[in-house]
């Protein structure tokens, strides 16, 4: 009997590929079905060094590409057409868009072009639709949103759906590895709670709106509804857990709410995307990062405490694993719908 033929799997690069999310990606893509890692590039700093020297392993798992030589962030030295990031924003900025004119598909972590409109900023259970955006284009930027907004705005697509969204207030209690290596200063964050320095609470203000929005005549046209965010590190390793205010369009009871949470079934089966993809649990002290992070190997959203809000109509907690759903992972299954959809070249 002979052995069923392999279909080969596709090279792909990761820029970025010493920090936090670099080593995720090459943690989740070590026997992907699809994607295999050719090429790791990063900074100057690493550069011609042995991955194993230029990036200590700082994962839990084994170290993987230790021998592996990294390259320069440059169109020249990478020759797989699909790109990971995961860069710094400020280099980003640049070298993203240095790749895309050079014909490479970006698929990217960095906040540099979420915002940008001709480029999808990418959910793949929730807005596939928004691909459309680049269907043609010889080399583009494909974006997944920031780790905080996407526990929050998987729980806001079915509702929005089904009922529209029309305001959210809402506060995270953020992981530590959120912040890359070496992050946040222990001063900050040892037996302490730190209100977030930068831009966290505008871009979970305003990429949900983004991602909910309506691709109209090639452009997009963001959701209506306001956001205000707070957002707090805390000490915690991994999983960033929000607190979630929603007013909805005809008030519905906390356990409608539920029940339109358990329906939503994403519309495509992509081999990084857990089934159900939000999960309800039913524990008052639920969910948490320490037993919740890791559902779905790290890809579910798990949502809890739906509840009755006397002032906005319903609240909740959601939680999402960072650094996999919220970073490497949401790219990997972003890059796994693109294959789907034939937007990948395979020769
Ligand atoms: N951590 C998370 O949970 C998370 C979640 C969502 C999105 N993100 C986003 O993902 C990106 C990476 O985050 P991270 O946590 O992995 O950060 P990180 O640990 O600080 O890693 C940054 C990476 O960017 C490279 N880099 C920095 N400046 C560069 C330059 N001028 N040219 C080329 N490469 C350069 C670094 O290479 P060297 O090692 O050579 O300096 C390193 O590989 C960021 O944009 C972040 O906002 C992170």
């Amino acid at each position: 009997m002979t052995a069923p033929a392999m279909t080969p799997r596709i090279d792909v690069a990761i820029l970025g590929a010493t920090g936090m999310v670099g080593q995720r990606f090459l943690e989740l893509l070590d026997r992907h079905p699809l994607f295999r890692v050719a090429e790791l590039a990063a900074s100057d700093r690493s550069a011609g060094k042995r991955y194993g020297d230029a990036a200590p392993w700082r994962l839990d798992s084994e170290p993987l590409l230790q021998d592996r030589v990294v390259v320069a962030c440059d169109p020249a030295a990478v020759r797989s057409q699909v790109v990971f990031s995961a860069l710094d924003k400020g280099a980003a900025v640049g070298i993203e868009a240095a790749f895309r004119d050079a014909g490479h598909l970006v698929i990217s972590n960095a906040s540099a072009y979420r915002m940008a409109p001709e480029v999808p900023l990418l959910i793949p259970e929730v807005n596939p639709d928004h691909l459309e955006l680049i269907r043609g284009a010889r080399g583009a930027i494909v974006t997944n949103p920031n780790c905080t907004c996407i526990p929050l705005v998987v729980a806001l697509a079915p509702l929005h759906r089904a009922y529209g969204v029309e305001a959210v207030t809402c506060a995270s209690y953020q992981a530590v590895s959120g912040a890359g290596y070496p992050g946040e200063s222990a001063w900050d964050m040892l037996g302490n709670v730190h209100p977030h320095p930068g831009d966290e609470e505008e871009k979970v203000a305003e990429e949900p709106r983004k991602i909910l929005g309506t691709l109209l005549g090639g452009t997009i046209d963001r959701a209506p509804f306001p956001i205000s965010a707070r957002c707090v590190r805390v000490p915690v390793t991994d999983g960033h857990l929000i607190a979630a205010q929603i007013r909805l369009k005809g008030d519905p009871s906390p356990e409608d709410v539920v029940a339109c949470l358990r329906e939503f079934v994403a519309p495509y089966d992509l081999p990084s995307s857990p089934r159900p993809l939000l999960r309800l649990t039913e524990r008052r002290d639920r969910p948490t990062p320490r037993t919740d992070a890791m559902a779905g190997n790290g890809m579910a959203i798990t949502v809890g405490r739906v509840e009755r809000c006397e002032v906005m109509g319903v609240k909740l907690f959601a939680l999402a694993h960072n650094a996999i759903r919220g970073a490497a992972g949401g790219a990997i299954a972003n890059a796994e719908l693109l294959h789907r959809l034939g937007m990948i070249a395979t020769g």
